[in-house]
């Protein structure tokens, strides 16, 4: 398992969502991210039924895992994840993030995700309130918030995000949990700063960081001072 410390204070780690990469082309877009400077990749595997988008499953996680040594953390947007546990766990990802709307017996079900070498995650939509969580906060490595609903790519951001971090942060500064703060969804400098300022330790960023004519100078702008 490769996985990341807490960043340097008022610094963020960088995750392109692979969702806007080159797919026709990933090998040479991850080596290209990379060398911009990514810290970890985020895999967006959707179902279909949880959204209404289907993108891919433990299969190409496995190969991407083969492309990359970076940690990989799957954002399973899935009724059903917990049926597919062992599978991605094969597939050599680090992090599993299941969402809290899901069918799944959660504290279960990040029970096994742990047992099964990985790190826990759990993620909410812009519309479930953040105290949906708060049963899980010491059984979670990472907590993913999402700022727009899931499903696509290049949506808009939507500020409920950045009081679900403060409010994560602030728990957290009190003993309870020791989480990474991930926020997903409509993330470029401006969206990005708000949330590392709210005390966000992992950016999320899809369409704004992969196309970006200067991808080292989108990654600088995310991690922020330091
Ligand atoms: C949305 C996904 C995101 C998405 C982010 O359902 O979970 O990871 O790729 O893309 P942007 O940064 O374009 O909003
Ligand atoms: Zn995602």
């Amino acid at each position: 398992m490769n996985w990341l410390p807490r960043p340097a204070d008022g610094t963020a780690w960088v995750a392109p969502s692979l969702l806007s990469a080159d797919f026709a082309n990933l090998g040479p877009d991850i080596a290209d991210l990379t060398a911009h400077g990514a810290d970890l990749l985020h895999l967006d595997v959707m179902d279909a039924h949880f959204v209404p988008n289907l993108t891919f499953g433990p299969f190409i996680c496995g190969a991407i895992r083969r492309l990359s040594d970076l940690p990989l953390d799957a954002h399973l947007m899935m009724t059903r994840p917990h049926d597919y546990l062992e599978s991605f766990a094969k597939s050599g990802v680090d992090g599993l993030t299941i969402h809290v709307e899901c069918d799944a017996p959660i504290a279960e079900t990040l029970a096994r995700i742990g047992d099964l070498g990985m790190k826990r995650g759990i993620s909410l939509n812009p519309g479930t309130p953040i105290d949906s969580l708060y049963p899980y906060l010491n059984q979670v490595d990472l907590i993913l918030v999402m700022t727009v609903q899931p499903g696509f790519g290049g949506q808009s951001f939507n500020p409920v995000g950045v009081e679900k971090i403060a409010d994560l942060a602030a728990r957290r500064a009190a003993g309870e949990g020791d989480f990474l703060i991930n926020v997903d969804g409509g993330i470029n400098d401006e969206t990005g700063r708000l949330c590392r300022q709210a005390g966000a330790d992992i950016l999320v960023s899809g369409s704004w960081l992969c196309k970006a004519a200067d991808r080292s100078a989108a990654v600088r702008a995310l991690r922020g001072p330091g």
